[in-house]
C-alpha cells in the first residue's frame, strides 16, 4: 500500500530537516548559532500569559462556538476601526488554530480541482502546497530581489486565466521580509476587482513593519481574503491562534470546514487573544524596536561578507541575501555552514525555485547571537572561499 499521490506531492521543509541535524549536533555538545527558524526569540508578553491564566481559572476550557469567541470577534472588530480605519463586519471573522489551518479553510472553500491560484516565486512554501493539496494549480510569478522582491504587474496580468480564483500576496513577506508600498495594494486590489479574482493576503507580520505602517488590503479592496495570526508580532507561536477575513459568500463554507475539520481554536487562548489586542501594544513596539536594531546591524554585517542584498527587509524579521558568492546550491550550502562554520540559516531553495542561491537569516534571535553567527560565517568564509 502506497502513501496517496496528493501526500506525496508535498514538497518537504527541508529546512526542519536542517533544524533536526543543528540539534543532533546541539546534543552531541556543539555550539550552534541558530539563524533558520521564523520563531521570536522574546516570550510571549505578561498581559497575555495572565489572561490565558485567568481564563483557564474561570473555565475557559471547553469548545467555542466554530467561528470562534464573538468577543475576540468584536475586538478583532474594534483593532481593525482602530489600526486600519477599516470597517469589518463579525460576521466575517473565522477564528483558526494558527493562519496555517485558516490557509485550509480559505483555498477549501475557495477552490475546485484545477483552479489556479497565482503567487510570487518566492514565498512561504505552505501556499503552493496546500494548493496542490486541494487538487488547486500554483501558478509561479518571479519575485526578483532587482524589484524588491515584487511581481511585475504584467506578469501577474498574464499568469491570471479563466481558472484562477485568487492571488496569493504576503507582505511583510516571508522569506524577503520585503513590504508593499500602497500603490503595489492599489493595483493589486484595482486588477482583482477588473477580473474578477480575489486577493488572498497573508498579513501574519503585521505589527514588524519598521518603515511604514502596515497596510490591510481591506483597505483598498473587498474582493479579498485577510488571514492573519498572533505567533509572530505577540511572540506566540506556540500557543496556535490565527483567523480569516472572509468575504461573506465564503465565511458558511469556512465554518462547515472548521467544524468538521478543527472544531474551534483554543478557548483560553483565544482570551489570551484579547489581551494581545487590547493590552499588549507597548510590547509589541518594544519587540518591534528590538527586531529594527538587530536588522540595522544584520544587513550591513552580510553585505559586508560578500552577500548581496539588493533588496533591503523592511519588515518581518528575516533577510534574504544572494549567498551565490559561497555556492549556489543552497541546500548544499546550508549544510555546509551548519557542520564546517556552525550556523543554522535556511535555504532559498525552500521557498521556490526562484530562491536557490539565496539564504534566508531570521533575526527572531539576539544581537550577541547574530554577532557570534557573522563571526563564525567571517572565519568559514575566510578558510573555504
Ligand atoms: C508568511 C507566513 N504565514 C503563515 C505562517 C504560519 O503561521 P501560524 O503559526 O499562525 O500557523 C508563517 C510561519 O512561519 C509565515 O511565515
Amino acid at each position: 500500500m502506497e502513501v496517496s499521490r496528493r501526500a506525496q506531492a508535498i514538497r518537504p521543509f527541508v529546512v526542519m530537516d536542517l533544524v533536526a541535524r543543528a540539534k543532533e549536533l546541539e546534543a552531541e555538545g556543539r555550539s550552534i548559532v541558530r539563524l533558520e527558524i521564523g520563531d521570536p526569540d522574546f516570550p510571549t508578553p505578561d498581559v497575555i500569559m495572565r489572561a490565558a491564566e485567568t481564563a483557564m481559572a474561570d473555565g475557559s476550557t471547553h469548545y467555542t462556538q466554530s467561528l470562534g469567541l464573538p468577543l475576540l470577534r468584536d475586538t478583532l472588530v474594534t483593532h481593525y476601526a482602530e489600526h486600519y480605519d477599516v470597517a469589518v463586519d463579525s460576521d466575517n471573522i473565522v477564528v483558526t488554530q494558527g493562519t496555517s489551518p485558516a490557509m485550509l479553510l480559505l483555498f477549501g472553500a475557495l477552490l475546485d480541482p484545477g483552479d489556479e491560484v497565482v503567487m510570487p516565486d518566492v514565498c512561504y512554501p505552505a501556499y503552493p502546497n496546500y494548493v496542490n493539496f486541494l487538487g488547486g494549480v500554483p501558478k509561479l510569478v518571479p519575485a526578483r530581489a532587482s524589484d524588491g522582491f515584487r511581481c511585475r504587474p504584467d506578469e501577474i496580468r498574464a499568469a491570471i486565466g479563466p481558472r484562477t480564483k485568487a492571488i496569493m500576496i504576503n507582505s511583510p513577506g516571508n522569506p524577503t521580509g520585503a513590504v508593499l508600498g500602497d500603490s503595489d495594494l492599489a493595483a493589486l486590489a484595482a486588477l482583482a476587482e477588473e477580473t474578477g479574482v480575489y486577493i488572498a493576503s497573508d498579513e501574519i507580520y503585521h505589527g514588524l513593519d519598521f518603515c511604514g505602517p502596515d497596510r490591510t488590503i481591506l483597505s483598498y479592496t473587498d474582493r479579498a481574503f485577510v488571514l492573519n495570526g498572533f505567533s509572530k508580532t505577540y511572540a506566540m507561536t506556540g500557543w496556535r491562534l490565527g483567523y480569516l477575513i472572509s468575504p461573506p459568500e465564503f465565511v458558511r463554507a469556512c465554518e462547515k470546514i472548521q467544524q468538521n475539520f478543527f472544531l474551534a481554536a483554543n478557548a483560553f487562548v483565544q482570551h489570551a487573544a484579547v489581551a494581545a489586542l487590547t493590552e499588549a501594544k507597548p510590547d509589541v513596539a518594544r519587540m518591534r524596536a528590538i527586531y529594527d536594531q538587530r536588522r540595522q546591524y544584520l544587513v550591513p554585517a552580510l553585505r559586508e561578507l560578500g552577500l548581496t542584498i539588493d533588496c533591503e527587509p523592511s519588515g518581518a524579521f528575516y533577510v534574504f541575501a544572494d549567498a551565490r558568492v559561497w555556492g549556489s546550491d543552497s541546500l548544499a550550502l546550508c549544510r555546509r555552514l551548519l557542520e564546517e562554520a556552525g550556523v543554522a540559516c535556511a535555504p532559498g531553495i525552500d521557498f521556490g525555485d526562484g530562491g536557490e542561491g539565496f539564504l534566508r537569516f531570521s533575526y527572531g534571535t539576539d544581537i550577541d547571537n547574530l554577532r557570534e553567527g557573522v563571526a563564525r560565517l567571517r572565519a568559514w568564509a575566510n578558510r573555504a572561499v
